[in-house]
């Protein structure tokens, strides 16, 4: 609930007085209105209604297979945590220069990613040296990290980076660091309430402030797809596993091709993309190597989750392909061979696979990864941002 009015609280209490009786007498007016907190005034949080940011997961999400992926274990969703995450994640004033949020570049409606190849940073003017990676899914990846290059190890740590960082939002060590950002939220009003909601006191400190990020961005799931819909009715509790080899009623017979291609190994007819990307979250293998965009690659990459990738174009690091027609062509003739190339994209002698896919198994498999996006997520308040001024 939202705090009403004092002088409509007191018109409320006379009403309920109708007993019959005469009304005792009413409580005096408050002599000056009562303060509205600044959450009230400046965003449409409402703590006594929070969203529900732990709703059910479908059962094909909660297989062992599935689970034993999940890095929100031991670090619980909770519906105050994520609504002082999202809050974070919507506030520029988590930038130097109060211009940039990590929505800007973590865009709900393109599959929380940025159709610029490489996005642009605080200063208006400055280009990350990465393209934006979708955030949907997060959750399920047991890996040995998070960015591009794994270098975070939790997506706690991971969300501290991009304050720093000189290009996204600058607080780097010239301008103060974490602790020049931390003196800036103190200075917020609507932040002492909101951790003092979630934590107990108004306390800022660079953990909880990761931490609650950290939980948002778990919250992120993708289960909405076209594909998700077929899924959904194949799939079998008791054998998991097989309803990945039926077609799902939700596509069409193009995209069941695709979806066949996507899952079967090379030497069985197909591409061999879930020995990786690997279903029902489409969220990279742990044990994935690099996919061998470049010769003599040394660094092992990660993807983000598949789900949502027609969304934005710009794939892989760099953002090097605009179209995954682009995508679906390079794996088909163009892995290079280097260090970091993962076996599964080797021949028998080492040397890159070749798939020789005929033009309409190309496209079959762009079309089946066009059933993992979602309609972007319109009306869900989770995915936009709480501040009024942006509404
Ligand atoms: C200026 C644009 C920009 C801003 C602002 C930004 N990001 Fe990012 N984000 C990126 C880019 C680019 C990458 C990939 C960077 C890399 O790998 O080096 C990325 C990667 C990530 C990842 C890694 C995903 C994965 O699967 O490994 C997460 C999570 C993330 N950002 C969350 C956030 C959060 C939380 C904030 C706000 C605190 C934020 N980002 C602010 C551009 C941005
Ligand atoms: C050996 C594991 C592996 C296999 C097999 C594999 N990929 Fe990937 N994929 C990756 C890695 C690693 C990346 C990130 C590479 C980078 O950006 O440096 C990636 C990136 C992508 C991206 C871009 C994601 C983004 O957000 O930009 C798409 C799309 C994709 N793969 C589709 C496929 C398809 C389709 C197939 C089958 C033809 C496939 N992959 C097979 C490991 C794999």
């Amino acid at each position: 609930m939202r705090l009403t009015p004092g002088i409509l609280v007191g018109s409320l209490l006379i009403g309920c007085a109708g007993d019959g009786t005469s009304p005792v007498s009413a409580p005096p007016p408050p002599t000056e209105a009562p303060s509205t907190s600044a959450l009230v005034r400046l965003t449409t949080i409402d703590l006594a209604r929070l969203d529900d940011y732990t709703r059910a997961l479908p059962g094909y999400y909660l297989t062992p297979n599935v689970t034993r992926l999940d890095n929100a274990s031991g670090r619980p969703i909770t519906d105050a945590g994520a609504t002082l995450g999202r809050v974070l994640f919507f506030d520029r004033h988590l930038s130097i220069n109060d211009r940039i949020a990590c929505a800007d570049c973590h865009d709900a409606t393109l599959g929380f990613s940025d159709t610029a190849r490489f996005s642009v940073g605080h200063d208006g003017a400055s280009r990350t040296a990465a393209h934006s990676m979708r955030l949907g899914n997060a959750r399920w990846y047991d890996g040995a990290g998070f960015f591009w290059d794994r270098r975070a190890p939790t997506l706690e740590a991971q969300a501290l980076e991009p304050i720093q960082h000189p290009v996204e939002m600058g607080f780097d060590a010239a301008h103060g660091g974490l602790g020049a950002l931390i003196a800036k939220l103190d200075t917020l009003p609507y932040y002492a309430e909101l951790f003092t909601f979630v934590y107990g006191d108004a306390t800022i400190t660079s953990e909880r402030i990761g931490a609650a990020l950290a939980q948002y961005v778990r919250s992120i799931t993708s289960t909405g797809s076209r594909w998700d819909a077929g899924y959904a009715t194949t799939w079998d509790v008791a054998l998991p596993d097989a309803g990945l080899s039926r077609p799902l009623p939700t596509l069409t017979a193009e995209e069941n091709r695709g979806w066949q291609l996507f899952l079967l190994p090379p030497g069985q007819g197909g591409a061999g993309c879930a020995g990786c990307h690997v279903p029902p979250t489409f969220s990279l293998a742990a044990n994935s190597r690099s996919n061998g965009l470049d010769a003599g690659e040394t660094t092992i990459f990660k993807s983000p989750s598949l789900k949502n990738v027609a969304a934005a174009g710009g794939y892989m690091h760099d953002g090097r392909f605009a179209t995954l027609e682009q995508v679906v062509a390079f794996y088909d003739t163009g892995i290079q061979a280097g260090p970091a190339l993962d076996q599964r994209l080797r021949r028998p002698d080492g040397q890159p696979v070749r798939l020789g896919l005929s033009a309409a198994d190309r496209a079959a498999l762009v079309a089946f990864l066009g059933t993992l996006t979602e309609s972007a997520p319109s009306g869900d308040s989770r995915f936009t941002s709480p501040f009024r001024e942006d509404s």
